[in-house]
């Protein structure tokens, strides 16, 4: 497999400065009396003495980089100790022997900036300590588990120790102020996505080109996670979806353990994770290397409305309308495509087009594939579009087997998927270069 990516040296990891950009950002954003408190994830066990691959907690790592489990960061705003704080696993000869270097309290503030570092182990007394005067408290609750009993009892200790303080009078969501600004992409972010971009480009086309019939989807599996790794991805993003034929209809099928046949589409859902970034992109493509006339039409109309529905991607457009555009869209092609009958808006208001468009059309991309973000605003209008928003586009049709429509289109799903940013004019398709015209994917294959 020939090296195709245009720069293959460039960006896997967001220049540190930046870290310390968003802190400023967040400590100009927290009130008065404010902080934030952000654990990462602990290593989570697999079987018996082996875990799951690592995977830090997205807002932690947004506003740390730091890559070690079982931290915790601290931002305090206000008060003789306001700063920037850092709970982490200390230096331990023996335990790095079995798993790795770890950076320790000192690497924590020479390296990741932190202005004083603690011990993980002393997080009930120092925290406690920090949080005597903090006034309003931004934890994400309901979504740490033990983490949050141990901070109950951090601040219940607060309040009631041998020198009881206040404590937090508000606890708030960390949302509130995180989420608006991991909406907006800036340069950095934005070339370590399209760093992902690369790497995923390479890995659709040449599994696009290695398929055949009688293959194992897995085989494919394989290609795509061996190219991500290999040009220094953290792996995939969510879990590569490689379903043959009718097995597409399954929306998050994840087995990946069945045999393509001749004259089945295969259908890819995949993308590389870079330095806490996702790239998210659907394909279909001939297992034979050429579509049927009906693999064709359905595979043209989903392409169509897919092209349409980035082109309405500027600012002030939004999600929720762009949605609604595409489902009418779907809905008329059902009827051409003879799958329904009846009129588009009696059929949307039916809600018959869920038979075979059952998903939503977009979603937020970035350090989470279904990227934090509101999609309305609080007063209930559409979230619109701002530059530096990242969406994916991915409209599809699905007819099971078991479908009441006419035979031909039974076992047949396309779905087709891009990455956008939304920039000050209109849109940038992040991931353009990875074939979907019908001529461009059976050329792969001629
Ligand atoms: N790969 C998950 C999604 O497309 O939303
Ligand atoms: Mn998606
Ligand atoms: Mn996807």
């Amino acid at each position: 497999m020939h090296n195709m990516l245009a720069s293959p040296n460039a960006m896997l990891r967001l220049p540190a400065e930046v870290h310390v950009q968003r802190r400023q950002q967040l400590l100009d954003a927290l009130p008065e009396g404010g902080a934030l408190l952000l654990p990462t994830a602990n290593e989570v066990v697999r079987s018996n003495t082996t875990n799951f691959p690592f995977r830090p907690n997205s807002d932690f790592y947004y506003v740390t980089g730091y890559p070690e489990p079982q931290a915790w960061a601290l931002l305090k705003k206000s008060g003789p100790d306001a700063g920037f704080f850092l709970f982490v696993l200390p230096r331990d000869r023996t335990r790095e022997t079995w798993t790795g270097v770890r950076h320790g309290v000192q690497g924590a503030k020479s390296e990741f900036g932190a202005d004083e570092a603690f011990k993980v182990d002393d997080l009930d007394r120092e925290l406690g300590r920090l949080l005597e005067d903090v006034d309003q408290l931004y934890f994400a609750f309901g979504r740490h588990g033990a983490k949050e009993r141990r901070l109950h009892r951090i601040l219940d200790r607060v309040r009631t120790g041998r020198k009881p303080a206040l404590g937090p009078a508000t606890l708030r969501d960390p949302a509130e102020i995180l989420a608006p600004m991991r909406l907006i992409k800036s340069e950095a972010e934005l070339a370590v996505m399209r760093r992902g971009v690369e790497i995923t480009t390479e890995a659709h086309i040449a599994a696009m080109k290695h398929v055949r019939p009688g293959m194992p989807e897995y085989e494919i599996q394989a290609l795509l996670e061996y190219t991500f790794r290999k040009h220094g991805a953290w792996g995939w993003a969510y879990p590569s979806i490689v379903a043959g034929g009718a097995n597409a209809c399954i929306l998050h099928y994840v087995r990946n353990d069945a045999t393509i046949g001749e004259g089945e589409l295969m259908l890819i859902d995949a993308g590389a994770e870079v330095d806490c970034y996702a790239t998210d992109v659907t394909r279909c493509s001939p297992a034979n290397g050429r579509f049927t006339a009906a693999q064709r039409d359905v595979y043209e109309a989903v392409l169509g409305v897919q092209e349409r529905a980035i082109e309405s991607v500027r600012p002030g457009f939004s999600i929720d309308e762009m949605h609604e555009v595409v489902l009418r869209e779907l809905t008329q092609a059902m009827i051409d495509l003879g799958a329904l009958k009846g009129d588009v808006e009696g059929l949307v208001e039916s809600k018959a087009f869920e038979a075979y468009y059952p998903h939503r059309t977009s979603h937020w991309l970035g350090a989470d594939v279904h990227d934090v973000g509101r999609y309305r605003q609080r007063s209930g209008p559409p979230l619109p579009f701002e530059a530096g928003m990242v969406l994916t586009v991915e409209p599809g049709l699905y007819f099971p087997p078991d479908a009441d429509c006419p035979k031909h289109l039974r076992g047949i799903a396309v779905r087709i998927e891009d990455d956008v940013l939304v920039t000050d004019t209109g849109h940038e398709v992040l991931t353009d270069a990875i074939p979907k015209r019908v001529d461009e994917i059976e050329a792969l294959r001629s």
